[in-house]
């Protein structure tokens, strides 16, 4: 069994912070977007720390820009760092991606050109990384709508060869997957066989939206078939695994995610070993 499997997740919205310190629901641990909680008081840190009283958290940015060839923001590790000593996270992750060039912001997660020289370049910079935060780091992979003339391997074996290089984690995000399968027309079960179970941490699901020619990665619906089809597979091959709903436009009450998020529960509770998908013990405790 996976020793740091937290159990059954969602991602920490504004709109829901009252209703979490008041109903306590049956949530086994947390998600932060990073970025949300970096200043230096105010309300989203009070609530931070109160909910944070009842429940493990995991730290998840979406800023750091790994892949992007601008200097390292050495002052953004820093306030990374600071509030990872506050929150006492489970990990921290952010997105195997770049976001922006010459100070500009793209506010997009940008995929990378699959070449040998960009592993080269991502995984020196993940090593600094981990070594200024002083742990390991998880990384996501993104939806993606384009693809680069210069990519010499599939994303899935860029993906692999720069964790193993970087000697870092993954983050899997099911539903990214699912859409840039259809995106770009490749076999999500080929992308999943090819993952070293060893170094998957952690679960995404979250919903998209449909166009029939391409699909768009919203996080405003609720999880759609093929997405649990997908999960179901990866339970299958990569055991129990801390798995988390993301949710961040057209945000339902958080009853409705409570009750979207024990499908999950379901569908592993079905596939995988009794006491691998059972609440676990740390989860237990921390309440
Ligand atoms: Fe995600």
């Amino acid at each position: 069994m996976n020793d740091h499997f937290l159990g059954f997740g969602l991602g920490l919205r504004t709109q829901h912070f009252n209703d979490v310190l008041e109903t306590r629901p049956d949530v086994d641990w947390f998600e932060i977007i990073s970025e949300n909680f970096m200043v230096a008081g105010g309300k989203p840190k009070y609530y931070l720390h109160a909910i944070r009283e009842h429940y493990p958290m995991v730290m998840h940015g979406v800023s750091m820009s790994i892949g992007s060839t601008e200097p390292l923001d050495k002052e953004y590790l820093q306030r990374l760092k600071l509030l990872a000593n506050e929150v006492q996270p489970q990990w921290l992750s952010d997105h195997l991606c770049w976001t922006g060039l010459e100070g500009v912001n793209s506010h997009d997660l940008l995929p990378m050109p699959y070449t040998e020289e960009a592993i080269e370049h991502i995984a020196g910079r993940i090593m600094q990384v981990q070594e200024t935060l002083g742990r390991q780091l998880l990384l996501e992979n993104v939806s993606s709508y384009i693809s680069y003339t210069e990519s010499a391997m599939s994303e899935w074996e860029f993906y692999s060869e720069v964790v193993e290089r970087a000697d870092c984690l993954m983050l899997l995000d099911i539903n990214n997957i699912y859409v840039s399968s259809r995106n770009h027309n490749f076999d999500a079960q080929t992308y999943l066989n090819s993952i070293n179970p060893d170094r998957v941490r952690q679960f995404h699901l979250a919903g998209h939206s449909d166009y029939g020619t391409h699909v768009i990665d919203t996080h405003d619906h609720d999880i759609c078939d093929p997405v649990w089809e997908l999960y179901r597979q990866a339970l299958h091959r990569f055991g129990a695994v801390s798995t988390m709903i993301e949710r961040d436009d057209n945000i339902p009450p958080l009853n409705q995610l409570v009750e979207e998020l024990q499908i999950a529960r379901d569908i592993a509770a079905g596939i995988l070993p009794r006491q691998q998908s059972g609440k676990p013990v740390a989860a237990l405790e921390a309440r």
